[in-house]
């Protein structure tokens, strides 16, 4: 069988602090999570010799990715949703700041854009050709952020794109995609740390 393999970054300083976006380094539990992804991959991924591991260009991901001996290649495209203004701020102070677009965001989570950043649907976009690579790729896991790795689940799980913002991605969870025919088989491996 072919599968994909997807994590979310460590645990970062940021999420500590609930503050989105920004390029945080990963905090003591996410480091953790980076030194025991090793052994997880060694254990769970079949021909792990041959794999190939892509991030994004930001440090929680390459982080993430450091203890693991395999080629890697980092992507833009995997970059987190840019969030523009709102970048480096809480939910809390998002609310505080920009009401409207709080609320905006909340009525409908797909279409919602920040200003001067992104929403789900552009980021949809930008990972088609990452998508498209993917698909001609043996053994590949992807380290990369929440909304970026709900996109791409949503993809091969043939759930419609707009449901995206709501598909459930927890950290220090190795998420193995098996797609087949009519359905992708999916098999999450929590990291116990
Ligand atoms: O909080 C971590 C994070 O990756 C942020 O950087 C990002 O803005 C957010 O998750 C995306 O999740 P949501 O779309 O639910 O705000």
């Amino acid at each position: 069988p072919r599968y994909i393999w997807l994590s979310r970054h460590g645990e970062s300083q940021y999420n500590l602090e609930g503050k989105i976006g920004g390029d945080a380094d990963l905090s003591e539990r996410g480091w953790k999570y980076a030194k025991k992804l090793p052994s997880l991959v060694e254990t769970y991924i079949p021909n792990h010799e041959k794999l190939t591991v892509w991030t994004s260009t930001l440090k929680r991901t390459q982080q993430t990715g450091s203890y693991l001996p395999y080629p890697k290649k980092t992507w833009k495209a995997l970059d987190e949703l840019d969030a523009g203004v709102c970048d480096g701020m809480t939910y809390e102070e998002i609310a505080e700041k920009y009401p409207d677009d709080f609320k905006a965001r909340d009525e409908d989570k797909f279409e919602y854009r920040y200003r001067g950043g992104e929403s789900y649907r552009d980021v949809i976009l930008r990972l088609e050709p990452i998508i498209m690579e993917m698909e001609n790729q043996e053994n590949v896991l992807i380290i990369t952020h929440q909304a970026v790795l709900r996109c791409i689940y949503a993809y091969f799980m043939n759930v419609p794109q707009q449901q995206s913002p709501w598909m459930s991605i927890p950290l220090h969870t190795l998420i193995r995609l098996e797609p087949r025919a009519y359905e992708t088989l999916v098999t999450r491996i929590k990291a116990d740390i």
